[in-house]
């Protein structure tokens, strides 16, 4: 049997999670799969998380021009991150006719119709499965389980970190900043975390699954994006208390040609099967017009789950498959197609105000006045004869919500507006 070679670039988390598995199940892939599959070279700053995992520091390698010009590397694994130097040193290995294997989101949202007409015209292959929800193959389920089907929404915690932050806070009652630390620590997050928690990441997932999900280029960057930063410890306390758990979702969904598309903190009530993802697993909840109702689960990051991605896409290239995603309309949406911005939802909204008569009505008339309904209210008094007030809205526009708290925001007895997350 024909060894085939293959290269890592960047042996962090990810890159280190594939080799871990290339070498632990090399006998078993050949066994199983009939490929023999060797890492040749590992391209990384220096050699030092080579020999930090043990692998042979002679497979090192600084330079990505000597990966490309190695005629016997056939496919290369991108796992350093970042969109440069990883979009150049992509486009070198496609122009080098290697196909490439990546995990790498933010490339694939921000620059995906670049990179696949290269690797089209050199008859390599792109793959990305381990781009977004870790370990679980939703990117190959997408593209070949429901052609028959159109997907009308996805609902996905496609973010392990701010899963694992909110899960935390959520359970054990632990410190924002602690439990960021702790998925740090554990490589969940992005080397900048500012991409988890800002939503950035989710957006750039949820670009490339509603661009497979929907058949149209779903734009990042057109992306409603809001993320867990201002959910506080008192939200936490008033969702449990109404009967929900705090989730960052991405949404999208699509009712002909209008797609709604956006990742913010949810209100999930508790016997929703969402409700109970923790920790850094992810959950795609997924409706087709015939399949009906699916939800695909698994761990959304870390290396050996996102490592178990990459070497699937690994053995499928190297089987000969190509992975493209053909969309005329790259970067831009289809003409025919229309974002909206103005969506329905359930609203959860808290506000301080002065704890004097009338003030919950005033504040329901406003809501009233917008045609905002209320679900139910709660107040509670707090110290400098303050008090709490949250209220739950039936679905209602979005733009109404927003109009309202305007509104809300300049009555003399309204201290702040504390929160507004959408409910599911
Ligand atoms: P890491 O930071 O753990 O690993 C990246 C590796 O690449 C590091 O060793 C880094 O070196 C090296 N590297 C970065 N830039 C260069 C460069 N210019 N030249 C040489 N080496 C470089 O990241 P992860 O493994 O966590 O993530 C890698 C990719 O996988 C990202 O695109 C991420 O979004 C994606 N991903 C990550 C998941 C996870 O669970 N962590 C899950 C799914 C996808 P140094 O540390 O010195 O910078
Ligand atoms: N930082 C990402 C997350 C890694 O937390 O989900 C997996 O894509």
């Amino acid at each position: 049997m024909k060894t085939r070679k293959i290269a890592i670039m960047g042996f962090g988390t990810v890159g280190g999670g594939a080799y871990d598995i290339l070498t632990a199940n090399r006998e078993y892939i050949r066994n199983t799969q009939g490929i023999d599959i060797e890492v040749r070279s590992i391209l990384d700053r220096n050699s030092a998380p080579l020999s930090a995992r043990g692998a042979d520091v002679s497979l090192f390698c600084s330079s990505a021009d000597e990966l490309a010009g190695d005629p016997e590397i056939e496919l290369v694994i991108e796992t350093m991150g970042g969109v440069e130097p990883a979009r150049s040193f992509i486009i070198k290995m496609l122009e080098h006719g290697k196909s490439v294997v990546t995990a790498n989101k933010e490339l694939l949202a921000k620059h995906w119709c670049e990179l696949e007409p290269i690797a089209k015209a050199h008859g390599c292959g792109l793959f990305f499965e381990a781009s977004c929800v870790g370990g679980v193959p939703i990117i190959r389920a997408l593209g070949e389980s429901f052609q028959g089907d159109k997907v009308r929404a996805i609902y996905g915690i496609i973010n392990g970190t701010t899963n694992y932050i909110l899960s935390k806070m959520s359970k054990e009652g632990c410190d924002y900043a602690d439990a960021l630390k702790e998925a740090q620590a554990l490589g969940y997050a992005e080397f900048d975390p500012t991409s988890d928690v800002e939503g950035f990441d989710a957006a750039y997932k949820l670009s490339i699954l509603g661009s497979l999900a929907f058949h149209t280029c779903l734009p990042y960057g057109r992306i409603y994006r809001e993320g867990i930063t201002k959910v506080t410890a008192r939200d936490i306390l008033n969702a449990h208390d109404l009967g929900y758990e705090i989730k960052l979702l991405a949404i999208g969904k699509r009712d002909g040609n209008s797609i709604e598309a956006r990742v913010h903190p949810v209100f999930v009530p508790k016997d929703h099967p969402l409700a109970s993802v923790s920790g850094a697993f992810n959950a795609v909840y997924l409706n087709g017009d015939f399949v009906g109702d699916l939800m695909f689960y698994g761990a959304g990051a870390g290396a050996h789950p996102t490592g178990s991605a990459i070497v699937s896409d690994v053995i499928t290239a190297l089987g000969g498959k190509k992975k493209y995603c053909d969309f005329d309309n790259c970067g831009k949406l289809d003409g025919s197609m229309e974002l909206i911005g103005d969506f329905v939802s359930g609203y959860y909204i808290c506000v301080t105000v002065d704890d004097k008569t009338g003030v919950l009505s005033r504040i329901s008339t406003i809501l009233s006045d917008n045609g905002v309904s209320i679900k139910s209210a709660l107040q509670r008094a707090e110290n400098n004869d303050a008090a709490t007030v949250v209220f739950l809205t039936h679905s209602a526009n979005e733009h109404s919500v927003m109009h309202s708290l305007q509104s809300i925001a300049k009555l003399a007895d309204v201290r702040s507006i504390d929160s507004m997350i959408r409910v599911l």
